[in-house]
């Protein structure tokens, strides 16, 4: 949530800041903000709104060419979305231009022992205290890293700030605490920011910042230091393999279709290097010292605590490992029972979600190993976890996640299948069939996605005038049916909800009517006849139905959508796609933001 970036070189900086912040966009689209230095004062320009109204103001000012700046992309926490409010923030005097993501819970006893003496503040934000008490430190210290250290000591909460001072030409400072940072290590430029897109055209050289770590960059050089003690800390710089048109929409009119449509690679990418050809089996070195837990508990929000869900499936029938999947912000406020012999699965593809972090933290306390199971390489829950399986989806821009849960689901199935076998307790045929066929998804989805795009299309303008959905799915499309509710709901703002179809006489039956349609897993599998009487019961009441199914099952319903079939819970892989281009059409054919959702930003860094 909220982007930043804070940029030292030899290239004009608003431009560059404002490109970089572009890539940042889908963190947070209240309002976002630029400031450089020139002649000894700060220069700032800041908008309501998406970065749209920050380029239109841009060119109705003189900007200089001042080669160092900040620049911020906000989703509102404190104070409402309005130019007051909007990053950077300066302090009373004016010396300094900060940006800042995440929460000072702090702010009001610091706001109200500032204002004793003498400060007086523009804005409702916790920043505006921060870059304050930062100016006030500068009084008394003799430089700027103490005075920064100084304030930071003080403050309780989240931050990831980048700040600009009148006094430091060419320099800009960065710290953080539970709020994502990176240092982009360029030639002759030097890059902070929230996420690796933000430099990517610049620098493929990153060093990732951690907790309590403080940094200082030039043009010509970067130095990170503890907070506390300023003690310099030795950091390793890492090459990152992500190219730049991976953060870039390549000819797709949004971020979302483009990342559906790169499915097939990320299953690929997922599997490269984790299933050994020669013997046919599942190698996960990243887990390979520990043992099959006697329980695991799933912890995940959102998508990702749907993919969990999904996975439980697979690891109870395939590992015979009893799972709890828990919303993450739930687990972490509970006493759960974690006794020894278990292990926690922590699922995010930012790796930032503060929900799945405390949940991790908690695990920590008591002892037990935590897989991470994330995206983001060198992430927060990539840090805390005690092992790490990354998804390898590659950078997921859309604020609606779709690649990153074709990429989790590919992962608990290697982690079914390599537990199964570690405990010789999956069948040696379901085994083979399953490292077997799952080889060949990524092409089947590959050759199916555009007639499944053609047929998203046309159902999404019959269908356009529907207030309410209902997503009805069995076993293991009970999750996507979760899932396919999430995405319609997110983007396209059409109230749909998903349920277990066997609960719908238990009560959202008494719904249905023929505005309130219904779009039905019904796939080949064991449980098909239950899931087909359900539909019956629906159809019964007047209720329209769409179902995903495949070819030659005996379903009658309105809008029938044929998807190939392929190997037992393989078709997961194609049914999920389906959804997606549902609610993906949906909301673009009712012209909504389909990447920026309102209210919504990627990778939720608060509670
Ligand atoms: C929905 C969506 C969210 C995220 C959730 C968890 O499309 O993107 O529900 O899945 O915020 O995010 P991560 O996986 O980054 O922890």
């Amino acid at each position: 949530m909220c982007g930043i970036i804070g940029y030292a070189g030899h290239r004009p900086a608003v431009p560059l800041i404002v490109e970089g912040l572009r890539r940042l966009e889908y963190r947070g689209y209240d309002s976002a903000g630029v400031a450089t230095i020139q002649n000894k004062e700060v220069e700032l320009v800041r908008a309501e709104g998406k970065l749209a109204a920050l380029d239109e103001k841009l060119a109705q000012v003189n900007v200089t060419n001042s080669t160092f700046g900040v620049g911020h992309t906000r989703w509102a926490t404190h104070g409402i979305p309005v130019e007051r409010n909007a990053h950077p923030h300066l302090d009373f005097k004016k010396n300094i231009a900060m940006i800042h993501n995440g929460i000072i819970e702090n702010y009001q006893e610091i706001k109200t022992e500032l204002i004793a003496k003498g400060y007086e503040f523009r804005s409702d934000t916790d920043s505006e205290v921060l870059v304050n008490l930062i100016a006030e430190g500068r009084k008394h210290s003799e430089t700027m890293l103490d005075a920064i250290s100084w304030a930071l000591k003080q403050v309780d909460g989240a931050y990831a700030i980048a700040l600009v001072s009148v006094d430091e030409p060419g320099t800009v400072y960065a710290a953080r605490v539970a709020s994502p940072m990176v240092m982009g290590v360029g030639v002759g430029e030097n890059f902070v920011a929230s996420d690796i897109p933000a430099f990517l055209p610049y620098t493929r050289e990153v060093v990732f910042i951690e907790d309590g770590e403080l940094v200082k960059i030039t043009s010509s050089s970067w130095e990170v230091f503890r907070r506390d003690t300023l003690e310099p800390v030795e950091k390793e710089v890492r090459t990152i393999n992500w190219d730049v048109q991976a953060a870039q929409k390549g000819g797709h009119k949004h971020f979302m279709i483009k990342e559906i449509f790169e499915q097939p690679k990320v299953i690929s990418d997922c599997l490269a290097g984790r299933i050994d050809l020669e013997k046919g089996e599942v190698v996960l070195s990243e887990i390979a010292d520990l043992e099959p837990p006697e329980r695991l508990h799933i912890i995940a929000c959102g998508t990702s605590y749907h993919a969990g869900l999904w996975g439980k499936y697979l690891i109870e029938k395939w590992a015979e490992i009893p799972v709890e999947v828990e919303i993450a912000s739930e687990f972490r406020y509970r006493d759960p029972l974690l006794s020894k012999g278990g292990v926690a699965l922590a699922i995010s593809q930012s790796g930032e979600t503060a929900d799945t972090l405390a949940g991790i933290k908690l695990v920590k306390q008591k002892g037990l190993p935590i897989i991470g199971l994330c995206n983001v390489v060198g992430s927060s829950v990539a840090r805390e976890s005690s092992h790490v399986v990354y998804t390898q989806a590659g950078p997921e821009i859309s604020v609606a996640s779709t690649k990153a849960m074709c990429s989790q689901l590919t992962a608990l199935l290697l982690l079914a299948l390599y537990w199964g076998k570690k405990k010789g307790v999956i069948d040696v045929a379901t085994y083979s069939r399953a490292v077997m066929d799952l080889r060949n998804i990524p092409s089947i989805l590959e050759a199916e996605l555009p007639a499944m795009r053609d047929k998203a299309q046309e159902l999404s303008r019959e269908f356009s005038e529907a207030y309410s959905f209902f997503f009805l799915g069995r076993g293991m499309y009970f999750p996507l049916a979760l899932e396919g509710a999430l995405k319609l709901k997110e983007i396209s703002y059409i109230h749909a909800e998903g349920y277990a179809s066997g609960e719908m006489k238990h009560g959202p039956i008494a719904l249905i009517d023929p505005k309130f349609p219904t779009f039905a897993m019904a796939l080949n599998d064991e449980l098909f006849s239950k899931v087909k009487s359900n539909l019956v019961e629906v159809q019964a009441r007047g209720g329209e139905i769409i179902a995903l199914t495949n070819p030659g099952v005996d379903l009658e319903v309105e809008h029938r959508w044929n998807l190939p079939e392929v190997w037992g819970p393989l078709n997961t892989f194609i049914a999920l796609p389906a959804l997606q281009l549902f609610a993906y059409e949906t909301a673009d054919y009712l012209g909504k933001d389909v990447d920026q959702p309102r209210n919504l930003a990627k990778s939720v860094t608060v509670e």
